[in-house]
């Protein structure tokens, strides 16, 4: 399951020098692991990169086999996994059981675990109690909090103790009971607000800001304006970096995925479909055959 990242193919890489290609973070030679400061030089380079979510050890390993540079174990798991309906109720145990698995089932990738609601709220000091449990007991390379003004003086401790934090501004899904789940940063105030928090948050020492659901004009200028990468979900094609859900982007999420998804697999059908005909197989006595059978 974690064997080395073998199927990373040559993607292009036709905006990058060729002298740089080798250190690409997609399609690159390198088969150690990622770190932050790979992430930094990537904004260096003009690269931009892919991040995907992951939740337990096998599908990590798919996408570290694929060449999925960065994984983030989010709290999203909170609906896509473990059956909440919000990512509110996922406490920092899950997380850490969850980060654990997505680490041991990676061999490149560069970890990054979310902490989850209530977890860092309280100040820095609580941050870094909850980030050190993701860092010692799961393994993770860095952790991510949402907030932008509101949460710098959690990510300068962070940073000074040495963890890599990554941020999230705009749409923050853990404040869903006070802002609902609505495009942020539209209007003069609200994008001025924006640029501060993106602001506030690389001079705490974030290494990268996740932007969600903000008008993709306003993204471009956040990722204009910072010296550190910008993952956007639902920001448009100008940020450093994307990020999706993996149960939403292969079509395994049931019901309505938002509009800034591309579903590019429908592992829904898929499963439901072999369920099926196991089901079928089993009641029409036609598996196991004797090829599937031990005397
Ligand atoms: O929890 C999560 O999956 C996230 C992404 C949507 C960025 O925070």
């Amino acid at each position: 399951m974690t064997q080395l990242p073998a199927a990373q193919g040559q993607p292009a890489q036709s905006a990058l020098k060729p002298s740089d290609s080798s250190k690409a973070l997609y399609g690159g030679k390198s088969t150690r692991r990622i770190t932050v400061r790979d992430i930094t030089a990537a904004k260096e380079r003009g690269e931009k990169w892919p991040m995907l979510t992951a939740y337990d050890a096998m599908t990590a390993s798919v996408f570290d086999e694929a060449g999925i540079p960065v994984m983030l174990v989010g709290d999203s798991a909170g609906n896509c996994h473990l059956g909440y309906e919000t990512t509110v109720p996922v406490t920092l145990d899950e997380m850490t059981m969850l980060s654990a698995a997505v680490v041991r089932g990676t061999q490149r990738a560069l970890i990054v675990a979310d902490l989850p609601f209530g977890s860092y709220q309280e100040g820095p000091v609580q941050a870094l109690r909850s980030a050190t449990r993701l860092v010692k007991e799961a393994g993770v390379g860095a952790v991510k909090l949402e907030g932008g003004e509101r949460s710098h003086r959690q990510i300068e401790l962070l940073v000074e103790s040495g963890i890599p934090v990554m941020a999230h501004i705009g749409l923050t899904p853990q404040s869903v009971n006070a802002m609902g789940y609505r495009v942020q940063g539209r209007g003069e105030e609200a994008a001025a607000q924006l640029l501060r928090d993106a602001k506030a948050v690389q001079d705490a020492g974030a290494f990268a800001v996740v932007l969600e659901l903000v008008p993709a004009e306003l993204a471009a200028e956040v990722t204009r304006t910072l010296h550190i990468p910008t993952v956007g979900i639902g920001a448009g094609p100008d940020t450093d970096a994307q990020v999706l859900v993996w149960t939403d982007m292969l079509g395994l999420t049931g019901g309505r995925v938002p509009k800034f998804v591309k579903k590019y697999a429908d592992l829904r059908q898929v499963m439901g479909d072999a369920a099926k005909a196991f089901a079928e197989d089993v009641v029409g006595g036609t598996f196991p055959l004797e090829e599937h059978s031990v005397h």
